[in-house]
């Protein structure tokens, strides 16, 4: 490709261009006078390429003009590619052994001085960064982040189209399909009283995508989902959405596997294959999570049986009780720290459910400090201290109660010390969850709930305790754990409309409702659907792992804050009386 007003980018510029006469565009990053001579720092997303105006070699009117220009003015420069002078050259900068003498200069626009200066590392809040988007995607941080996206996004497009996968796009009008969370609705013009749903996910269509024979199905598709967002959640996100018929669930995986060592790969991530697969129940006794990092330890023990015969009661009478249990992690190091540090870490437990904290310090001079030592015999401490593996110097922390309950609690405050105690966390963490329950209880609703989605194939061999014992049932799910992130979820399909039907009565909908509802994939599904099974990656997820960010904002060009506003353009906004008439709408 070749540019009527550039030859270069700013970025590209080396020894071997020495000589040759160039023309670069870009912003003014910095202007910077010296006695005389002029140096410009031109800055385009490829790089930054320092420009020199000598008064001695240039027409007066061209130092003139680079006397006037100012930050973040867009301009043209002309001249030749030199090398730095001894003592200049800079081993930072992928141009920084040569500087272009300034010939020419045409200044293209001007600019206002920007809120915040255009750089990374910048002292400035997130809100304004967000009102002036634009600006801040001129940085190079942000710049780089959209470009691993695309390039990420390219090589899962490659990866998934080399192995036949068509790409079909889906409707974002369409009909409420639920995955959980609440939807955005938009109100018909032309059905007045009637509501399209943006999608949550494109599931259902994907689903009749595998009856009308697609076969293999991938769309980079936009979701939408009206929820409580965190820095790993936006109401609108992108998912490399996926799915497969004529399948089995170890087909689904395998191809997966492969698609994502080939794309991460690209992005200079190695991805040893197969995948660890790791049990649901086992993941949730063992990290206390569903997506764990595998790379914190500090792994959950039951403890149970060593309190047995305790004087500490809770933990006597949970060991004889039926399905109780004491549970423990060991936060090597924590055990240093002043009583009244660790005793604040009940607040945090009580976020997880925990209505206390029991723990025990194994002092460095090798005392124990505890609230509950006097309850505790030597043998007990000796037995607990070798079943945790403890130093001198750990802190061993308790949850007592339920399987879910205790894993639950651990779980979180595993994380929570992970992050205080700044535990390294090398390299990726890649794993499969596996096999999760059809179902939970869900306290709030009162009623059983789908633990992925209503669609979910369950084990063929628990189907006739659906009705019996639903929390016993399995299901044919996988989730992609990346860095204690989910990553990505999928499952095996149901493919028989009654059994479709019994489970979306075991969620609570009536016939009628269900027809109402998931009529057209009840019907689709009496058309000889295929077996089928797929995923959903979440790319923006992903794409904040791999630049080692905070948030998926960092990774989104245009991201909502966490009251879901657009600051730039004030969305969402209050729109016209007639706007509302034409939707046979009123604001309350
Ligand atoms: P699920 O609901 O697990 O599965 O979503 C798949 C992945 O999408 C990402 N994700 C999000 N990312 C940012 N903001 C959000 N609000 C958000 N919600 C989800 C997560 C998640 O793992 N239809 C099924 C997939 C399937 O079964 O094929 C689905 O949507 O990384």
């Amino acid at each position: 490709m070749s540019f009527s007003l550039h030859t270069h980018t700013c970025g590209e510029l080396r020894a071997e261009n020495i000589g040759e006469q160039v023309t670069l565009t870009g912003w003014v990053r910095a202007r910077r006078d010296f006695g005389g001579l002029i140096f410009i720092d031109l800055r385009d997303r490829e790089g930054l390429t320092q420009v020199f105006f000598d008064p001695d070699l240039c027409d007066a009117e061209v130092f003139k003009a680079a006397e006037t220009v100012r930050p973040e003015w867009p301009i043209l420069i002309e001249g030749e590619v030199r090398h730095r002078i001894e003592g200049q050259t800079n081993p930072n900068l992928a141009t920084g052994e040569v500087e272009v003498l300034c010939t020419r200069v045409e200044v293209l626009n001007t600019s206002k001085t920007p809120p915040f200066q255009i750089e990374d590392h910048i002292e400035t809040s997130e809100d304004l960064r967000l009102k002036y988007r634009y600006l801040d995607i001129r940085r190079p941080k942000m710049m780089a982040n959209l470009k691993l996206r695309s390039d990420f996004t390219f090589a899962l497009r490659q990866a998934l189209h080399d192995r036949a996968f068509m790409e079909v796009e889906t409707p974002a009008l369409f009909k409420s399909t639920p995955e959980g969370a609440r939807d955005f609705i938009v109100p018909s013009r032309l059905q007045p009283g009637n509501f399209y749903a943006l999608p949550q996910s494109p599931q259902l269509l994907k689903q009749l995508l595998m009856v009308g024979g697609v076969e293999r199905y991938y769309q980079v598709a936009k979701c939408f989902r009206d929820e409580d967002l965190r820095a790993d959640r936006q109401p609108e996100f992108t998912q490399v959405d996926i799915e497969m018929s004529f399948v089995k669930q170890d087909d689904v995986m395998g191809a997966l596997e492969e698609i994502f060592a080939e794309a991460f790969g690209k992005m200079g991530v190695k991805m040893e294959l197969p995948l660890r697969r790791i049990q649901y129940w086992d993941a949730m006794d063992t990290y206390g999570i569903d997506k764990p990092d595998t790379r914190i330890g500090m792994e959950l023990h039951d403890v149970t049986s060593i309190f047995a015969a305790s004087g500490f009661k809770l933990f006597a009478s949970a060991a004889a009780a039926e399905g109780q249990y004491v549970k423990a992690i060991c936060a090597p190091g924590a055990g240093v720290w002043g009583r009244s540090k660790i005793d604040k870490l009940a607040g945090v437990a009580a976020t997880f459910g925990a209505k206390g904290l029991a723990w025990v310090a194994f002092k460095a001079d090798g005392s124990v400090q505890s609230p509950i030592a006097k309850f505790l015999s030597a043998e007990e401490l000796d037995a607990l201290k070798a079943e945790m593996g403890a130093n001198p110097g750990d802190l061993i922390l308790f949850a007592v109660g339920g399987r879910l309950e205790t894993d639950e609690i651990l779980g979180g405050m595993r994380n929570h010390m992970a992050d205080v105690l700044e535990i390294p966390r090398e390299g990726h963490d890649f794993l499969w969850v596996v096999g999760f329950p059809l179902v939970h209880w869900d306290e709030e609703r009162q009623a059983y709930a789908a633990e992925h989605q209503p669609f979910t194939q369950p084990v063929e061999a628990d189907i006739d305790r659906l009705e019996s014992d639903p929390l016993s049932v399995g299901s044919w799910t996988y989730d992609f754990v990346m860095d204690g992130y989910e990553a990505g979820g999928g499952g095996m399909r149901i493919h028989n409309a009654e059994l479709q039907m019994r489970i979306l009565k075991l969620l609570g909908f009536d016939e009628e409702r269900a027809r109402a509802q998931f009529g057209f994939l009840l019907d689709a599904l009496e058309f000889g659907a295929p077996p089928m099974g797929g995923f959903a990656l979440g790319l923006d997820r992903v794409c904040m792992l791999l630049t080692g960010s905070d948030s998926i904002r960092d990774v989104m060009a245009f991201p909502k804050t966490t009251s879901g506003g657009d600051l730039m353009s004030d969305a969402p906004s209050p729109v016209s009386d007639d706007q509302l008439d034409e939707v046979s709408l009123s604001v309350r």
